[in-house]
């Protein structure tokens, strides 16, 4: 991460910006392993200006982004409501997007994107973070477990028309102290 990297709150005039890196990335990230179609369906129901737009504005999301000279270099999503069975909580908070464009993989910025999570949630008095993550994604389950998040259970994730298997993580350390912890 480099010092004219700020992270915000995304705005709605992000709305087109946010849905190209947000499609870019998970492309990348997911793209070689997945079926063509698959990809296109999903990609189709969940990237887009107007989608991304309504996640911005929605009350029950906070969609946080890292921008810096060259433009958005990653982003966040957080969201409130019912979580899977195995996620047990009072005021559960999950990460449901946590994306890092792939040049700045391994620099920090995904440190500091979780440590903006920590922290709003935090603001909004959750007790629990969680989230899924795909079991064949080892580097984003290595990240995770860096941060303080522990296997708890699975569950299934549509992509297009594959279920596929996400792991489902937590991290109970949200609140004062959260950003100091040993993985930053
Ligand atoms: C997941 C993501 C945000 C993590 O950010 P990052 O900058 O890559 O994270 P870091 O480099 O700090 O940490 C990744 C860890 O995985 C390790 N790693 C890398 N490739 C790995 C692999 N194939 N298997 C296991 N671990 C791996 C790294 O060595 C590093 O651990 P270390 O710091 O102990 O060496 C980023 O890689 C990303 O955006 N990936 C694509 C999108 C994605 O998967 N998002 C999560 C969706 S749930």
């Amino acid at each position: 991460m480099t010092d004219e990297t700020i992270i915000r709150r995304a705005v709605a005039d992000d709305a087109a910006a946010l849905a190209a890196l947000a499609e870019r990335t998970f492309i990348d990230a997911f793209g070689a392993r997945n079926r063509p179609e698959d990809l296109a369906l999903h990609c189709a129901a969940s990237y887009g200006e107007a989608i991304q737009r309504g996640e911005i504005l929605d009350d029950a999301l906070a969609t946080f982004v890292a921008e810096g000279s060259g433009g958005f270099s990653g982003y966040l999503q957080l969201a409130w409501g019912t979580p899977p069975p195995d996620i047990v909580s009072a005021r559960p908070v999950e990460i449901r997007r946590f994306y890092v464009d792939a040049p700045w993989h391994g620099r920090g910025l995904a440190q500091a994107l979780m440590a903006t999570a920590v922290e709003f949630a935090a603001t909004r008095d959750a007790d629990l973070l969680w989230l899924g993550v795909w079991e064949e994604n080892p580097r984003g389950i290595a990240f995770y477990r860096k941060c303080g998040f522990a296997v708890v259970g699975s569950h299934v994730f549509l992509v297009g028309s594959d279920p596929q298997r996400d792991l489902l993580m937590t991290r109970s350390r949200v609140g004062a102290g959260a950003s100091d912890g040993p993985s930053w």
